[in-house]
C-alpha cells in the first residue's frame, strides 16, 4: 500500500485523528492524501497531501483541518463513478473514512459497490454507530453540554425557574441522557423513549405545592423542539419557563482527553489493518481492546438501553 486516502466529517476529536493516522502512516511510507470536503471533495478530486509538518498542532483543535460537506451529490450513482475515478487516477490505494452514520454508509457503498478497500473510524457527537460503545467527539459533546448546563442552573436555581435545554440528538437521546445524569436534571426527553407530557406537568405542579422551584429538563431536538416543550408547560403549570437551545456549540471546542486518546489509538489502528488488507470494516475499542466490526453492522440502527440511565435519573430527582 502506497497511498491512503482520508474523508472526515467534523467533530472534536477528528484532527487528533487525522494527526495519528499521517504520521503512523509515514512510518511505513504510506502518503496520506486528505480529501477535501467530504465526499464532495472524492467527487471534485479535491485532494490535499498530508505530512508530519502539516498536522503539527492540530490535536487539541476542534473541527476538521480537511473541511466537510453533507453530500447531496454521492448519492447519485454517476457522481459515485466520478469519485471513484478520482480515486482510482490518484493512485489511492484504501480510503479511511472518519464520521457517524452518513459517512460510513459512504464508506460501506465503496467498499461493496465499487470494490474500494475502506476502513471507518466512528466519530459523531450523537454517538450512534452500531456496535460502538463511543465514537470519537461524543465525549467532548457531552462535556460542552454539561458545562452550558452547569451555567443554566446557576440562573434556574437564582430564579427559581423552569429551563428547558435543547441538545442535539437527532434520532437519539445519547447526549440528553448523558448530561441529564451528569448534569442532575429533573427530566429527559429522548426519541429512544415513550413520553407523557401532561404526567411531567402534574408532577411539576405536585413539585410546586411543595416548595420545589426550579426543573431543568432536557430535550433531545429528535424528540421534540425545546420550545414546543416549554410552551406546554407555561400553559399547563404556569410557570415560568426558559429555553435554551445548546445546538452546534456541542460539536465543536478541544477535544477532552479521552477524545484524543481515542483518537490516537484508532487511527494508528485504522491505517494498520488497512495496510494488512482489512476492508469494509470499522474500528472500535472495546473494553480497552482494538478490533473491528464489519461496516454493514455498523450502519445499521442502535440498539440502545435507556432505561438503566433514565431510571437512575428519576430516582435521584
Ligand atoms: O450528526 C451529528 C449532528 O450534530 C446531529 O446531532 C445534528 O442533528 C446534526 O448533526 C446537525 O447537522 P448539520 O450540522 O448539518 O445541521
Amino acid at each position: 500500500m502506497k497511498r491512503i486516502g482520508v474523508i472526515t466529517r467534523d467533530c472534536a476529536g477528528v484532527n487528533a485523528t487525522i494527526r495519528s493516522l499521517v504520521r503512523t502512516a509515514d512510518n511505513f511510507n504510506i502518503e496520506i492524501l486528505g480529501v477535501l470536503k467530504g465526499y464532495d471533495g472524492l467527487i471534485d478530486n479535491n485532494f490535499i497531501r498530508l505530512d508530519r509538518r502539516l498536522v503539527s498542532g492540530i490535536i487539541n483543535q476542534g473541527g476538521t483541518i480537511l473541511k466537510t460537506s453533507r453530500s447531496k451529490r454521492f448519492y447519485i450513482e454517476s457522481e459515485q463513478k466520478k469519485a471513484v475515478k478520482n480515486i482510482k487516477n490518484n493512485n489511492i490505494n484504501g480510503l479511511i473514512v472518519i464520521g457517524g452514520d452518513g459517512s460510513l454508509r459512504g464508506a460501506h457503498l465503496l467498499a461493496t459497490k465499487y470494490d474500494i478497500p475502506v476502513v471507518g473510524i466512528p466519530a459523531t457527537i450523537d454517538n450512534d454507530v452500531n456496535g460502538v460503545d463511543l465514537a470519537i467527539g461524543a465525549e467532548t459533546a457531552v462535556n460542552v453540554a454539561l458545562d452550558a448546563l452547569d451555567k443554566i442552573r446557576d440562573t434556574a436555581t437564582s430564579l427559581e425557574r423552569i429551563f428547558v435545554v435543547e441538545v442535539m440528538g437527532r434520532e437519539c437521546g445519547y447526549i440528553a441522557l448523558q448530561v441529564a445524569l451528569a448534569g442532575g436534571c429533573e427530566e429527559v426527553l429522548i426519541p429512544e423513549k415513550d413520553f407523557d407530557i401532561t404526567k411531567m406537568c402534574e408532577e411539576i405542579k405536585v413539585g410546586s405545592l411543595h416548595g420545589k422551584k426550579s426543573w431543568i429538563i432536557i430535550v433531545a431536538e429528535g424528540k421534540a423542539k425545546g420550545h414546543d416543550i416549554a410552551k406546554i408547560i407555561t400553559e399547563k403549570t404556569s410557570l415560568e419557563t426558559r429555553v435554551v437551545v445548546l445546538g452546534h456549540i456541542q460539536r465543536g471546542g478541544h477535544p477532552t482527553s479521552i477524545d484524543r486518546i481515542m483518537a490516537a489509538r484508532l487511527g494508528n489502528y485504522a491505517v494498520n489493518v488497512l495496510r494488512n488488507g482489512v476492508t469494509d470494516h470499522c474500528v472500535n475499542l472495546k473494553h480497552g481492546k482494538l478490533g473491528t466490526i464489519p461496516l454493514e453492522f455498523a450502519v445499521q440502527p442502535k440498539k440502545t438501553d435507556v432505561n438503566t440511565y433514565y431510571k437512575l435519573i428519576k430516582i435521584l430527582t
